[in-house]
């Protein structure tokens, strides 16, 4: 799959807010969703003496950053392809540990405005929906050619947050046995006709949900959220920032969970009278509550509105 890495679109939110929680002076940069290497770029710009190393698991974007950051920042870079759980790999590879990491969770624009990605309820396209296209997993249409009733239930339950779960996973049970379904267009026409008209919601496509818990199905996003914040620690400086930017609460929650489990010096039951795990905090989320977008933001960049940025800092060998 191939995409000039002139024309890979994608705005970076957050940036400024990014930028304002930096440590200081950080010599050594991580970036584990490269995307079109727009918050890459403006981290290598705002710390002119540091190096990058960069990893994302769609190779358009890794094609798109490196060019993109070759050019603007010669000999300071490096990337590879990588979805987190193969990141490890990589992260010992390079040897180093970082002043700060960035994690900006879920799909990009240019996955999203592509048909052939087949991300898009609103574009007609093959029904793969794979970060990664040439991976051997299976994409979109596969998974729903295999999958029983009960986990897509599930996928759409938990992964969606669909009311009308059960509806639809019958729907799309009842469909394949004569009608596989092959692009996004059947899938979301599928959908929408499953919902009674009176309950589409204004300014929402009654696919969403499901187009959701599909992708999040077909990527294992949430196991590989969960394999990224485990490692990142172990690569962090002391003093060092992992600032991690989610769109939804299936990814905001065990961010703030992990951060605040991380910062408590005790796991011990609330009612012992002293601690008997012997465990230790290991830093400080630096916001108690998400950073958000401003309201210029949003009316320029409306992907902005969900965004949530949690940031948390590693204890300094000196605390
Ligand atoms: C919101 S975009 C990042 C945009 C980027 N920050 C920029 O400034 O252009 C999210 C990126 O994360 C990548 N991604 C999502 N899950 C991933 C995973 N498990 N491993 C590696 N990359 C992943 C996607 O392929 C996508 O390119």
């Amino acid at each position: 799959m191939e995409t000039p890495s002139g024309d890979f679109q994608h705005v970076p939110v957050l940036v400024e807010e990014i930028l304002a929680n930096l440590p200081e002076q950080p010599r050594t940069l991580l970036d584990c969703t490269l995307g079109g290497a727009g918050h890459s770029s403006a981290l290598l710009h705002r710390c002119p003496e540091a190096q990058l190393r960069g990893g994302d698991r769609d190779p358009v974007a890794v094609d798109a950053s490196k060019q993109r950051l070759e050019a603007r920042f010669p000999g300071r870079t490096e990337v590879r392809q990588a979805r987190f759980s193969e990141l490890p790999a990589y992260l010992k590879l390079w040897g180093l540990r970082y002043d700060f990491v960035i994690a900006d969770l879920g799909m990009s624009s240019e996955q999203l405005q592509r048909a052939e990605r087949g991300f898009s309820f609103l574009l007609d396209g093959p029904l793969d929906m794979r970060m990664d296209p040439n991976s051997p997993d299976l994409n979109a249409a596969q998974l729903l050619r295999k999958v029983n009733e009960h986990e897509l239930r599930r996928w759409l339950r938990e992964y969606g947050e669909e009311r009308n779960a059960t509806k639809i996973a019958r729907t799309i049970i009842e469909h394949r046995r004569t009608n596989p379904i092959r692009t996004t267009a059947e899938l979301s026409d599928l959908v929408a006709s499953t919902i009674p008209r009176r309950f589409h919601k204004p300014g929402f496509h009654p696919a969403t949900l499901t187009f959701q818990a599909l992708r999040i199905a077909v990527n294992r996003e949430l196991e590989e959220l969960e394999t990224l914040l485990k490692i990142l620690p172990d690569f962090l400086n002391p003093g060092g920032r992992m600032a991690i930017i989610s769109f939804h609460s299936l990814e905001d929650r065990p961010v703030k969970k992990l951060f605040r489990e991380w910062e408590r010096p005790c796991a011990c039951p609330t009612d012992l009278p002293y601690c008997i795990c012997g465990k230790q905090s290991i830093g400080r989320a630096v916001n108690r509550s998400p950073i958000m977008a401003t309201e210029a933001e949003v009316s320029d960049n409306p992907r902005s509105r969900s965004a949530k940025l949690r940031v948390f800092e590693l204890k300094k060998s000196s605390d």
